[in-house]
């Protein structure tokens, strides 16, 4: 049974099409990924099946009385915040109820004049909650659309989460681009791609499989294709008065041909970080250094980072990595010891997250870079794979890869000796983190890495630094 069927969905932001003619259907405890390039519209696909976008066209068929828990792709950890809880956001409209529940009874006990109107409130609300079978133990909701769900997680959070889908009794739909992760908890996965849906009945290796067969065999039938519609229009020109009729013929037959699409990629980003001028040996040296906001976070490290280290951070959520980052670069005070910055030290810095404004890409980069021409910043936009249309739309309309792809930009325009980026995969699409990881395998300086993904850093980088080992005992 399905628990969403979706037909004839079209969708156009401005004169950009996002879906046309699309369809799927997800069915009961179904366990699916849903893939695609940046910018595809995996996003849009969750916020109209949630409701809160409306297509311009098409069917959005839920089986009755289905829970659904949703977790858009900007939910963020934060610190403090357990795993469990970050996935009860997923559930937040039903707790968000028993808040409700919660607060009316808090005013019951002082209500005077308008009891009625708190109980009347009290039992509809009571009677959603009950419907919702969120009293049921150990119920969980029927779907979970989760979008990039692993974005701001660390190694042991997605190493539970990924545990925590495995064995989810109900159906979902994540989104993720993280093919690690998906291999481990998907058996369908959807493809987003030329403005449909396709479905493949297994995990992403599965599709990636199904997915390279049946385009080389797109290829070979539009390249068949096109080499007999040659020779049809080369007949046609040389007979058309010698052998009228048989050329009126072919002419028939050559309209009479359903043509193969031309089988295109999606463009491929390529990223590449200048250097400036050579920065002294040590770049950077910290000697008994506390780092923290009031208590120290470590203890006291004596660091050294030389020209040319690449050096990955890991470690837990909320374990120190932004502060230990922000005080190397001097933007917080050390609590006691000193960090020295050597010689013509140039950094260039990746937030891990930085907020979406209602500037253009365009606007935003110009402000930056005001001795740059505006055709350098718009070349440099383009290679990171934004179209004329995204870099002059607010930065807040763009989805999440194309966001990151415009703060790479900004880097890619900075001069730097010293590239520190703050898990700059997030969002990022699978060709995008392969184009980055090249970009940091071929840059000259040096670099201070965050990052969850081993397979993102492992085989280029210099040294690892495990920040656990370092925590205050
Ligand atoms: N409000 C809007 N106005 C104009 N264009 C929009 C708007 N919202 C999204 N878009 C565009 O629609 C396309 C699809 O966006 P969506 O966020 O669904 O992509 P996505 O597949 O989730 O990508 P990502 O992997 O980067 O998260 C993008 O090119 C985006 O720029
Ligand atoms: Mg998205």
């Amino acid at each position: 049974m399905s628990i969403v069927h979706v037909t004839n969905l079209t969708h156009i932001y401005g004169d950009r099409i996002i879906f046309q003619d699309a369809g799927f259907r997800l069915l009961k405890g179904e366990h699916a990924g849903l893939v695609g390039a940046n910018g595809a519209g995996k996003s849009t696909l969750l916020r109209i099946l949630t409701g809160s976008l409306l297509p311009d066209h098409g069917n959005i068929e839920w089986q009755p009385n289905i829970r659904a828990g949703f977790l858009e792709q900007h939910a963020k950890l934060t610190k403090g915040t357990t795993i469990l809880q970050y996935m009860e956001q997923a559930y937040d409209r039903l707790f968000e109820i028993e808040k409700q529940l919660n607060r009316l009874a808090e005013k019951m006990a002082d209500a005077e004049d308008n009891l009625e109107a708190i109980l009347k409130r009290y039992g509809e609300l009571q009677s959603e909650l009950e419907s919702s079978g969120f009293y049921q133990i150990g119920t969980k909701p029927d779907v979970l659309l989760l979008d990039e769900p692993t974005n701001y997680l660390d190694a042991a959070h997605i190493e539970w989460l990924t545990g925590y889908l495995k064995n989810y009794k109900h159906a979902f739909l994540v989104i993720s681009h993280d093919e690690h992760f998906l291999n481990e908890i998907t058996t369908v996965t959807f493809h987003l791609e030329h403005q449909t849906i396709k479905r493949y009945s297994g995990s992403y290796q599965y599709f990636l499989k199904e997915y390279v067969q049946s385009r080389a065999q797109a290829e070979a039938a539009y390249a068949k294709q096109h080499r007999e519609i040659k020779k049809l229009e080369g007949f046609i020109d040389r007979n058309r008065v010698r052998k009228a009729k048989q050329a009126k013929s072919r002419e028939k037959a050559l309209s009479k041909i359903k043509r193969i699409e031309k089988p295109t990629d999606s463009y491929v980003p390529s990223f590449s970080f200048k250097t400036g001028r050579n920065p002294a040996m040590t770049v950077l040296k910290t000697e008994n250094l506390e780092a923290g906001y009031t208590v120290p976070l470590f203890k006291p490290l004596s660091l050294t980072v030389k020209r040319g280290d690449k050096i990955a951070i890991t470690g837990e959520n909320g374990a120190g990595k932004s502060t230990l980052i922000k005080t190397l670069l001097g933007d917080l005070k050390p609590l006691s010891g000193t960090v020295t910055a050597g010689q013509h030290l140039q950094a260039a810095y990746f937030r891990q997250e930085s907020p979406a404004s209602h500037h253009t890409p365009l606007e935003k980069l110009r402000a930056f870079f005001p001795d740059l021409s505006e055709k350098d910043i718009r070349q440099t936009l383009a290679i990171s794979g934004l179209t004329p249309k995204h870099i002059s739309q607010p930065l807040a309309t763009l989805s999440g890869g194309e966001q990151a792809k415009v703060r790479l930009a900004e880097l890619m325009l900075s001069n730097s000796n010293l590239l520190v980026l703050d898990e700059p995969t997030n969002h990022l699409d699978t060709s995008a983190k392969r184009a980055l990881k090249q970009a940091l395998c071929d840059y000259k300086g040096t670099i201070l890495l965050v990052s969850h993904e081993p397979s993102f850093y492992e085989d280029w980088v210099t040294h690892i630094w495990r920040i656990e080992a370092w925590r205050r005992k």
